[in-house]
């Protein structure tokens, strides 16, 4: 068994944050979203991974992530050309993967329930597709499934008008080789895609057999600011240890579940966890308050922070407003201008999301 990430594409929706990033690089709890998926593979006992990355920030990915030694894992990385679908990078794939089955996962993906029982389910039923399924409100925005009494997929739609059911398709999937086949057979969609749904879609109306299971924990597409942050809040919730290893002076507060690196320095602060301080963070005078990730090297006085994601190298100084539901990208700065005619001056980047009152 091998795996699959895919770890290309656009990011267009977590702009202007993956303007020089790549979104699956975009921390949760200070750990890129993309490592939580390699992790859940090995832990699955998978450690030949493949990771598709795109011309644009596959060099970021590659530097940042190694060749697995890290994660116990042998990491090949495979440059796709532009992002043509996700099938097409299953194809791209294809002298990596050879006719190996595989678990294709979607770099942006977070899931709470381990890979475990799915793939047993994909082994022991000799499946040629197993897909997992999760209710959602909306599902005209997500791929989704019509299934039958015993989990058989009758019918696979991409961002339908008229759903057939509300349950969408989690970016999870487990394949056999006959996906390759199926892939070879389509074309490309009305968006211009290869769309793995469409390869599915062939394995059903060939008869193979096609199985969905649903999804018992949480599920997030990390791909948009809210759910980010939400990833966030449930990682930090879950996950976090309490370690500090950096330095709190005598008129700090620290309470709850909070960790600190090495070298970060807290000065008459108030931190309320669960929080996470990345290494050689500058913290003075400020409020830190809970489901809170600032990565490494940010600088912050002045400043009263929660429920937010600060990215590393940002800066913001002497905000007295609290700061809640925010993402701030990396060398960010956000500060009080000196006192001058009021009026507001602003370098605001292509795509920015800034709410005045
Ligand atoms: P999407 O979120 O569907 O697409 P995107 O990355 O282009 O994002 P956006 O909508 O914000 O512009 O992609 C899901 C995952 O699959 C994500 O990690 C990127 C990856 N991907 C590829 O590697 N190759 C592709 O051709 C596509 C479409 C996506």
């Amino acid at each position: 068994m091998k795996a699959l990430i895919l770890s290309g594409g656009k990011g267009t929706r977590l702009r202007p944050l993956t303007h020089t990033g790549a979104k699956q690089l975009v921390p949760v709890a200070n750990k890129p979203i993309l490592w939580y998926g390699i992790e859940a593979i090995v832990a699955a006992g998978i450690t030949d991974i493949g990771i598709i990355i795109s011309p644009e920030t596959g060099k970021e990915i590659q530097a940042k992530t190694g060749n697995g030694d890290r994660f116990g894992a042998k990491i090949t990385y495979i440059l796709q050309d532009r992002p043509l679908g996700l099938a097409h990078a299953v194809k791209v794939a294809q002298p990596f993967l050879e006719n190996s089955p595989f678990i294709m996962y979607l770099g942006d993906n977070l899931i709470q329930d381990s890979l475990d029982i799915f793939l047993a389910e994909f082994a022991k039923e000799h499946l040629d597709a197993l897909i997992l399924l999760r209710t959602v409100s909306n599902p005209t925005a997500f791929g989704v499934a019509k299934v039958d009494e015993k989990g058989r997929v009758l019918q696979l739609v991409e961002k339908p008008k008229n759903p057939p059911s509300n349950l969408a398709l989690v970016g999870i999937y487990f394949f056999s080789s006959a996906i390759h086949g199926a892939i070879a057979s389509i074309q490309p969609s009305a968006r211009g895609e290869l769309e793995i749904t469409d390869a599915i879609q062939s394995l059903i109306d060939r008869e193979k057999p096609v199985e969905a299971l649903q999804l018992q924990g949480w599920w997030l597409d990390t791909g948009k600011k809210d759910d980010l942050l939400e990833a966030n809040r449930i990682i930090l919730d879950t996950c976090l240890q309490i370690a500090v290893d950096g330095q709190v002076d005598a008129q700090s507060q620290v309470s709850g579940r909070v960790q600190i690196g090495a070298n970060s320095k807290i000065i008459n602060s108030t931190i309320r966890g669960p929080v996470i301080i990345g290494n050689d963070c500058h913290i003075e005078n400020c409020f830190i308050g809970p489901y809170t990730s600032i990565a490494d090297r940010v600088t912050l006085i002045e400043a009263d922070i929660e429920h937010s994601v600060i990215l590393q190298d940002a800066k913001v100084t002497g905000i007295h407003q609290r700061i809640v539901d925010s993402a701030i990208g990396q060398r960010a700065k956000l500060e009080i201008a000196p006192p001058r005619p009021k009026a507001l001056r602003l370098l605001i980047g292509d795509d920015s999301h800034i709410e005045l009152v």
